[in-house]
């Protein structure tokens, strides 16, 4: 189990003043559990990923929980042009591991993102949904206990999204790793979260569980009642004004 315990975190904006992000956090992520955290573009989500990698420490308040293995994939692979898949996928691993162990993990790897035959090729050989998967692969190798995703299948067309986001389930539940993934992707958050965090104004605003099996359906009782709970959310019905007057419902020139 992670936690944040009440954190603030912020930033200094150039112009001066500062940009509160988050705002007494407080949040708790299941070991094993596949979270999702949703919402709007600039809510904190990569914020509160970076404060989980310890890339930055909060502010105030604090997190509490075993990060010792992490692996990160981001929006984009950030893969090294000059390196092969295999290389690529094993880089975080060749000085502390030998080399037999690594080129073993690492086709293990490759095998659970289904490139088991690409290991030599080099990045401009590959499409979009490949580059992501050595990205993925990259994440794998050092067997991370927590996975943290960044909107990792951002740029993707819909159709190698929808199998990426298969694979990952797969993934999850081959490896047993606790999951959180950032989106802001209604859709995709219901395909994936089993824990579905909304975040606004820096604080868990919705916490959603969600108990379907995997592959999900796209409609259902719990389903639907999950999208219509997140779209409300995000999307409220325009309140429509009370027609006034004693020729209501008539359309009229509003300077009369
Ligand atoms: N290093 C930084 N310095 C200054 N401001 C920052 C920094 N990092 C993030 N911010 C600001 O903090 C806010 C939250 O940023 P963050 O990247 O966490 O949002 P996000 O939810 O991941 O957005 P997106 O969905 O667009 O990726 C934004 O207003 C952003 O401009
Ligand atoms: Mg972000």
């Amino acid at each position: 189990m992670l936690s944040f315990h009440q954190v603030r975190h912020g930033y200094d904006l150039p112009a001066g003043g500062r940009r509160e992000v988050l705002r007494k956090l407080d949040l708790k992520l299941a070991s094993g559990e596949f979270h999702v955290i949703l919402g709007r573009s600039g809510c904190g989500k990569s914020t509160l990923l970076r404060l989980l990698a310890g890339l930055e420490t909060p502010e105030h308040g604090a997190l509490e929980g075993d990060r010792s293995a992490i692996g990160v994939v981001f929006q984009e692979p950030r893969l090294m042009p000059w390196l092969t898949v295999a290389q690529n996928a094993g880089f975080l691993l060749a000085h502390r591991l030998d080399r037999s162990e690594t080129r073993r993990r690492v086709a293990s790897a490759l095998a659970m993102v289904g490139l088991a035959d690409a290991a030599d090729l080099r990045p401009d050989k590959l499409s979009g949904g490949m580059a992501q998967r050595v990205a993925i692969a990259r994440a794998l190798v050092s067997r991370p206990k927590l996975l943290l995703m960044d909107e990792p299948f951002g740029a993707l067309d819909a159709f190698t999204r929808k199998q990426m986001q298969d694979e990952l389930i797969r993934i999850w539940q081959t490896t047993g790793t606790t999951i959180v993934f950032v989106t802001h992707d209604i859709e995709e958050a219901i395909r994936l979260g089993r824990t579905i965090l909304v975040l606004e104004e820096g604080q868990v605003a919705l916490d959603l569980k969600l108990a379907a099996a995997y592959p999900r359906p796209v409609s259902g009782a719990e389903i639907e009642s999950a999208r219509q709970q997140l779209f409300s959310r995000f999307f409220p019905a325009p309140r429509i004004p009370a027609p006034a007057g004693p020729r209501s419902g008539e359309l009229h020139d509003p300077t009369d």
